[in-house]
C-alpha cells in the first residue's frame, strides 16, 4: 500500500480533472491549482460526472468527493502533497515555469509527475534546480478510466522515486509500463500516431470512408487488442507454432504491406476532409453526449475484464 495519502493536482483541464476525481476516488486528499477562473465550479462538475462510474467500477472503498481544496498558487497547492500530478498545457515554456514555482515549496520526499503526451523528461528536468523528484507519469484519456500510465525517470532521479510513483499508481487501479529509455510521444501515443497515419492515409487516398475505417479498428482488431497486446495474439494466429510459425507464414505479406504503407504529414486538406466528415459521422450530437456514450462502454468493457483477469 503506498504511503501517498496528500496529493496535489496542477493544471485542472481536461486530464487534471479526471485525475483528481481518480484520486479522490482512492481516498486520498486532492488539492488543486489551476489559473482558470472557473476552475472550482468545473472540477466540482467533472468529478460529480465521474462519480457514478468510478463507483461502478469499484473505486468507492474509502473516497469522498469533499477531500478536495482549491488554492490561488501552486505552492500553495503543492506544499502538503506527498504525490503531484502536473497536467499543465502541452507547452514546454508553462511546464518550466510552474516547475521554478513549486520546487521551493516542496517536501523533502515529495513526487511530481508529468502527464506530458510527447515532451520528454529529460526536456522538462531543464526547468528545475533539482529534478530528482520529477518522472514522467503519462495517462490516457480520461485517466479515471483508462487503467494504463506510461512512467519513466533516469539517471537525475533520485533512487526509489519511480519505485515509489509506480506502487501509488498501483493503488489508485492504474496499470503501469516503464519506458527503458526516451522517445518523443513515449509508447502508446506513438502506437496510436502510427495507427492514425495509416488510417488517414486511406482516407485520403480513396480507400475508405473516415467512419468505415473507424468501424474496421473497433469492430475487428481494436476488440481483440483491448483483450491482449498485438504480439500476443499473433502468437495465437498461426496455430501451435507461435510467434514463430507466424512470423514464417506472414512475414512476407507483412513486408509487403509495411512498403506500401502512407507516410503522410497533416496539412490543411486533410484537417478539412476530416471535419467534413465527421460533421456527417457525428450528426447532431454534442461532444459531451459523445463522451458519456464513450464512459460507459469503457466502463462496460473494463468491468468484464477485470472480472476475466481477477478470476
Ligand atoms: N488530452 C489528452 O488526451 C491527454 C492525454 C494524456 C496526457 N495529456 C497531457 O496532459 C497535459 C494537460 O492536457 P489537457 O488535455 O488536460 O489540457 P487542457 O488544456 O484541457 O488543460 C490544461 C489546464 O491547465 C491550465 N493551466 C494553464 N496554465 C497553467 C499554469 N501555469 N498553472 C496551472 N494551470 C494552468 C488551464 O487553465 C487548463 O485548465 C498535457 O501535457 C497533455 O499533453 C493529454
Amino acid at each position: 500500500m503506498s504511503d501517498l495519502q496528500n496529493t496535489a493536482v496542477l493544471g485542472a483541464g481536461v486530464i487534471g480533472m479526471s485525475w483528481a476525481a481518480l484520486f479522490l476516488a482512492s481516498g486520498r486528499n486532492v488539492a488543486v491549482f489551476d489559473t482558470a477562473e472557473n476552475t472550482e465550479a468545473a472540477t466540482r462538475s467533472y468529478i460529480d460526472m465521474a462519480w457514478p462510474a468510478l463507483r461502478e467500477l469499484g473505486f468507492l472503498k474509502t473516497g469522498s468527493p469533499g477531500r478536495i481544496s482549491f488554492h490561488s498558487s501552486p505552492a500553495d497547492a503543492v506544499r502538503q502533497a506527498e504525490f503531484i500530478q502536473e497536467s499543465v498545457p502541452e507547452r514546454i515554456a508553462i511546464k518550466h515555469a510552474l516547475f521554478a514555482e513549486i520546487e521551493p515549496a516542496l517536501k523533502a520526499d515529495a513526487i511530481v509527475a508529468s502527464s506530458a503526451s510527447g515532451l520528454t523528461l529529460s526536456e522538462m528536468q531543464e526547468g528545475w534546480s533539482d529534478p530528482s523528484k520529477l518522472v514522467l507519469g503519462h495517462p490516457f484519456n480520461p485517466p479515471h478510466l483508462i487503467p494504463l500510465v506510461e512512467v519513466f525517470a533516469n539517471a537525475r532521479t533520485k533512487d526509489g522515486v519511480i519505485d515509489r510513483a509506480e506502487r501509488f499508481y498501483r493503488d489508485v487501479g492504474k496499470i503501469t509500463i516503464r519506458l527503458r529509455r526516451e522517445v518523443p510521444g513515449h509508447v502508446a501515443n506513438r502506437l496510436q500516431a502510427a495507427l492514425w497515419r495509416e488510417a488517414l492515409n486511406l482516407v485520403m487516398s480513396g480507400v475508405a470512408s473516415v467512419k468505415d475505417v473507424d468501424t474496421a479498428v473497433w469492430a475487428g482488431p481494436g476488440l481483440r487488442w483491448a483483450a491482449m497486446g498485438p504480439t500476443m495474439l499473433f502468437h495465437l494466429a498461426a496455430g501451435p507454432g507461435g510467434i514463430s510459425a507466424f512470423c514464417e507464414r506472414y512475414s512476407d505479406s507483412f513486408n509487403r504491406w509495411w512498403d506500401d504503407l502512407g507516410r503522410l504529414h497533416f496539412d490543411e486538406a486533410m484537417a478539412k476532409r476530416l471535419s467534413e466528415e465527421m460533421a456527417k459521422e457525428v450528426g447532431g450530437e454534442s461532444t459531451a453526449e459523445l463522451s458519456a456514450k464513450r464512459d460507459a462502454l469503457i466502463v462496460a468493457m473494463q468491468k468484464a475484464i477485470g472480472h476475466v483477469r481477477s478470476e
